[in-house]
């Protein structure tokens, strides 16, 4: 069972990179910014103004509570194919939209709801050690804002994925035109930062800065991590 926990900033091109990381390795993968993207549509849905000042923290954490205890999330872990779940309802297109983007910090620095969310993490994480799992027991790539430093800081491979701030807002930008919202990812990493810490690498934490890399450049480094810990 192999770990591989990767952290980095908006738009560096972390779930693209995770993703395909995990396919040439047959391992799960678990994109954790989309269990929080899924949260703050879900509590938007039930009408919760994620633009009041302060925000209904308690009503919020209720809220994604039920979402998970009550059943109504699921998230798959097939790189293939990682759906997210709201009732049955396949949510992947609504919780990339730009209304979600700028609110889901408003939900993911509640503390409680990081509680719930973490938990829920670590038990996708480690699922996969089984062998009737999706990877059969060979391991999860799980990306976020703190799986090198909080879900799980005992991953086999640790890796904070990092690029220039231009060179990020000119790739969300870019994605504007597939329907990822274009955005201010400056504004969302210093909302994030107030609970996470993923602009400088923990100890052990290896940075891979992707700003001039292209993409095989940057997967033949993660690889080698991968084949090192293996
Ligand atoms: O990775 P992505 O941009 O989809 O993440 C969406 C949001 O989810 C982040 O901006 C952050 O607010 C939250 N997040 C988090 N902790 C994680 C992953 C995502 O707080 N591990």
């Amino acid at each position: 069972m192999i770990r591989v926990a990767i952290d980095g900033p908006a738009g560096v091109g972390k779930s693209t990179t995770s993703k395909e990381l995990a396919r040439r390795f047959g391992l799960a993968y678990l994109d954790t910014g989309a269990m929080y993207r899924a949260c703050a549509w879900w509590c938007m849905r039930q009408g919760i103004d994620l633009d009041a000042e302060p925000v209904n923290e308690r009503r919020i954490t209720e809220t994604v509570g039920e979402f998970f205890t009550g059943g109504h999330f699921d998230i798959g872990v097939d790189p293939d194919d990682p759906k997210v779940l709201a009732d049955g309802e396949d949510i992947g297109a609504a919780i990339r939209s730009s209304e979600v983007s700028t609110h889901v910090s408003k939900v993911s620095n509640i503390i409680p709801v990081r509680n719930v969310l973490i938990a829920a993490q670590r038990a996708y994480i480690a699922r996969e050690a089984a062998e009737d799992s999706f990877s059969g027991g060979r391991g999860i790539v799980a990306e976020g804002r703190d799986i090198t430093t909080v879900v799980a800081p005992d991953a086999e491979v640790r890796v904070l994925l990092t690029a220039r701030e231009e060179v990020r807002q000119a790739r969300r930008a870019g994605q504007a035109s597939k329907g990822v919202g274009g955005e201010d990812v400056a504004a969302r990493d210093r909302a994030d930062s107030k609970v996470t810490s993923f602009m400088e690498a923990a100890d052990g934490v290896t940075t891979i800065d992707n700003s001039d890399l292209g993409f095989e450049d940057t997967m033949q480094l993660l690889g080698s991590l991968v084949e090192q810990a293996v």
